[in-house]
């Protein structure tokens, strides 16, 4: 099978091709990713060389590039990681959202129509959110049959996308799957993130910026369990339907920066208490969701996907790789990064 994978350069595309283009030599896995801020070729150094994998930077809101590459690879597959995918920055610059995440689907959805014969063994798998439902109260879950609700610019540019990759089943009969997935934590994840923002700057001795009053919250999952759960759709999934994909891991996010500290501390000797008086509360995000979480019923019970990691052994594993990863944390926190950070941050 050849594979098109979209975003590979990002945090979860990366670990997806990492852990599978070595388990799955016969496989080909072609990466498309233009390499925003987000991108990183530094993150797929482990299979840059392997001879069933192949890069090319291309920009899939170019619909004439991503044609190129289909010419090219006649890929049979197509997982769609690619997007803008932080929300803070959804809200300050919409405009990049609309063009990534719904004319970059667009254009990839258009490009299987006219390329694929629907008999072969093709599918399109769209890598989504739980953010398109919107917000839960304290009580309930998101399920595949709750109706999509999104509050930012994001998760609206994310349930467009749903609506096309749905719509394009219904009408062209195109082999679909989607998955709404919740929190992803793990190695290299780009510190704009909570998790490794909070490690990086306990680590570095800055201070760890709480929205609100840190009552929100979400459902981690470690980002491996959440690749095994895409590959798990592609190959079992019943094409034309949705799997919600969540490892019933609910924390606040004063819990997780809590937690972070003791885990950090555990590794350096540290006192937690150094990290815990790092803690400061700033303005909340505008239209902040509440609570997020995940009922997984109907891929645990069809697929048989269950999650390997606990949020504490998920968490150690995180903070231990950026520990060990220091380089990778500095080659990325650049220029850009710091535009980003007084943008968000200073005077908030
Ligand atoms: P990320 O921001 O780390 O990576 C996105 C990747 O897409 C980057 O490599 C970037 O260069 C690339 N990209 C962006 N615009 C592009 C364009 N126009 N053309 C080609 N490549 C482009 O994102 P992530 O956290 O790895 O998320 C991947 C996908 O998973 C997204 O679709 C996101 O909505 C979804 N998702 C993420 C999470 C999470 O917690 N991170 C949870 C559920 C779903
Ligand atoms: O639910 C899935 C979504 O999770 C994905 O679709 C998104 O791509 C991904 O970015 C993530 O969105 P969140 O907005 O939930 O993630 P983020 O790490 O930005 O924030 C997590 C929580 O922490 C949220 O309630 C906001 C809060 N937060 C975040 C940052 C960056 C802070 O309190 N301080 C911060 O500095």
């Amino acid at each position: 099978m050849i594979y098109l994978i979209t975003g590979g350069a990002g945090f979860i595309g990366s670990n997806f091709l990492n852990h599978f283009v070595p388990k799955f030599p016969e496989h080909t896995f072609i990466n498309i990713d233009n390499l925003t801020y987000a991108g990183n070729l530094k993150s797929l150094e482990k299979v840059e060389n392997h001879q069933n994998y192949h890069f090319r930077q291309i920009d899939i809101a170019n619909s004439e590039e991503i044609e190129q590459v289909f010419k090219e690879f006649q890929p049979d597959r197509v997982v769609h990681f690619a997007a803008e995918s932080h929300v803070d920055r959804s809200i300050t610059g919409p405009k990049k959202f609309i063009e990534t995440n719904i004319i970059g689907t667009f254009n990839l959805l258009e490009m299987c129509r006219k390329y694929w014969s629907y008999f072969e063994d093709k599918l399109f798998h769209h890598v989504s959110t739980d953010e398109v439902f919107g917000t839960l109260g304290k009580d309930g879950f998101f399920t595949e049959k709750t109706p999509y609700s999104p509050n930012s610019p994001y998760s609206a540019s994310k349930a467009s996308s749903d609506h096309l990759v749905r719509a394009y089943y219904h009408t062209y009969d195109l082999p679909i799957t989607i998955t709404n997935c919740s929190n992803n934590y793990g190695p290299l994840q780009f510190p704009e993130k909570l998790i490794p923002l909070v490690i990086q700057n306990l680590l570095k001795g800055e201070i760890v910026p709480i929205y609100g009053k840190g009552e929100n919250v979400r459902d981690w999952l470690y980002v491996i369990d959440h690749c095994e759960a895409i590959w798990t759709v592609i190959e079992n999934g019943k094409r034309g339907e949705t799997y919600n994909i969540g490892g019933n891991n609910e924390r606040n996010n004063l819990e997780v920066v809590k937690s972070l500290c003791q885990v950090i501390s555990n590794y350096t000797g540290e006192d937690v208490q150094k990290y815990l008086n790092l803690i400061i509360y700033v303005k909340d995000r505008p239209g902040h969701d509440y609570r997020y979480a995940i009922d997984p019923t109907k891929i645990q019970n069809e697929l048989g996907w269950f999650p390997t990691e606990t949020f504490d052994t998920g968490l150690h594993k995180t903070v231990k790789w950026y520990l060990e990863n220091e380089q990778w944390l500095k080659s990325i926190t650049k220029d850009e990064y710091q535009n980003w950070i007084n943008k968000n941050y200073i005077n908030r």
